[in-house]
């Protein structure tokens, strides 16, 4: 086995305490019947990256250098960043994508463990045969975030944050609570995020990677508001509020900026090492605000994973009470100042066929 993807002195395996509560299900015959037609749609859909994808050519760097956003800000459409010689723009590029995707990669093998986990811990044959094709899909998108970073770079370790949102899902008992962390925020988040830069990547594997890692990510988000949908309305206001302050840890971890380890600071930190002054950076970008806006608008605004598409979940499945809303709304006050607005302002709702709205842009 071929280890060269790994920096050398990176531990190959590492261990956490999970736990679950498995169930059988006595009852075989379909009870939630969403449940089933979206098992159905997972079959119909499977894929398989060597046939499937492209992956002889190699890296178009111009046009992998025309997909860059710097913490949700379009630089790559500024002349800031086209200014900079093309060497700078694929270092830049190359190592800030090589740790974002590689956040992915680790993220999609907590996936990949969840969702096995989930066949043990629903308590529906129904959900049962859908976590089974969703352990499938994970294991597919590692396969391809693994095979496409060798391309790029070498993996990079997992970002902090992100390890303790995957150790905290892992170790929750209660299939709920995997569900919202999983199903709902990690899956969310990564659904937009992937959605973002396939609409913006002009790099044609990376691409066609992402439309079809994407499509799966749908029904797997689709999953938890289906089941959740179904579920949550049977459970104590208790119960409820647990959940809730899950779904608000789970997130904070990745998008809070007070504690420095959001994964905006991260990236930032890459265009340091590879020599662009992120104060300075920022100070350029700023005078060319009106570029940046009408980008902003073309790729749906500026309101990012968390309110553009966690919120509007947790909204739909009935876990968003306004005591959450008041800590959200805390958070965004804290990160973003006078500029954070009202959550209860935004118009978002959840896309009804959430795998069309991954190929509209
Ligand atoms: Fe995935
Ligand atoms: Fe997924």
């Amino acid at each position: 086995m071929s280890d060269a993807t790994l920096p050398d002195r990176h531990p190959r395996t590492e261990s956490t305490r999970a736990a679950l509560v498995a169930l059988y299900s006595w009852n075989y015959e379909p009870e939630i019947d969403s449940l089933r037609t979206l098992y159905a749609n997972a079959l119909e859909r499977q894929w398989i990256a060597l046939r499937d994808l492209d992956w002889q050519s190699d890296i178009d760097r111009e046009a992998f250098t025309r997909t860059f956003s710097m913490g949700g800000i379009p630089i790559s459409e500024t002349g800031f960043w086209k200014g900079l010689p093309l060497e700078t723009r694929w270092n830049v590029a190359r190592t800030s994508a090589a740790f974002l995707l590689s956040n992915f990669l680790h993220g999609e093998q907590g996936a990949l463990m969840v969702a096995a986990q989930l066949v043990n811990a629903v308590p529906h044959t129904d959900g049962k045969f859908y976590a089974a094709t969703q352990t499938m899909d994970e294991a597919r998108h590692v396969e391809v975030f693994a095979a496409y970073i060798k391309k790029l770079d070498e993996v990079c370790p997992i970002a902090p944050s992100l390890k303790k949102l995957l150790d905290g899902v892992l170790a929750a008992e209660s299939w709920q609570h995997k569900a919202v962390g999983m199903q709902v925020v990690t899956e969310g988040l990564a659904l937009y995020s992937f959605r973002d830069m396939r609409n913006a990547t002009r790099e044609p594997l990376l691409k066609d990677l992402l439309t079809y890692v994407s499509r799966d990510e749908a029904r797997h988000t689709g999953y938890g508001i289906k089941y959740l949908n179904a579920v949550v309305p049977t459970l104590s206001d208790d119960v409820k509020a647990s959940l809730e302050d899950f779904a608000f840890e789970s997130a904070r971890l990745l998008v809070d900026s007070r504690a420095g380890t959001s994964m905006r600071d991260s990236v930032l930190t890459i265009w340091k090492e590879a020599g662009i002054d992120p104060v300075a950076g920022m100070a350029e970008l700023a005078k060319e605000r009106d570029t940046i806006r009408k980008a902003l608008e073309r790729t749906g605004g500026r309101r990012g994973p968390v309110r553009g598409f966690v919120i509007p979940t947790l909204r739909a499945i009935g876990l968003f009470s306004p005591r959450i809303e008041g800590h959200f709304q805390d958070m965004f006050d804290a990160n973003l100042g006078a500029m954070a607005g009202r959550i209860s302002d935004d118009a978002t709702d959840v896309p009804q066929d959430l795998e069309a709205w991954v190929e509209s842009a």
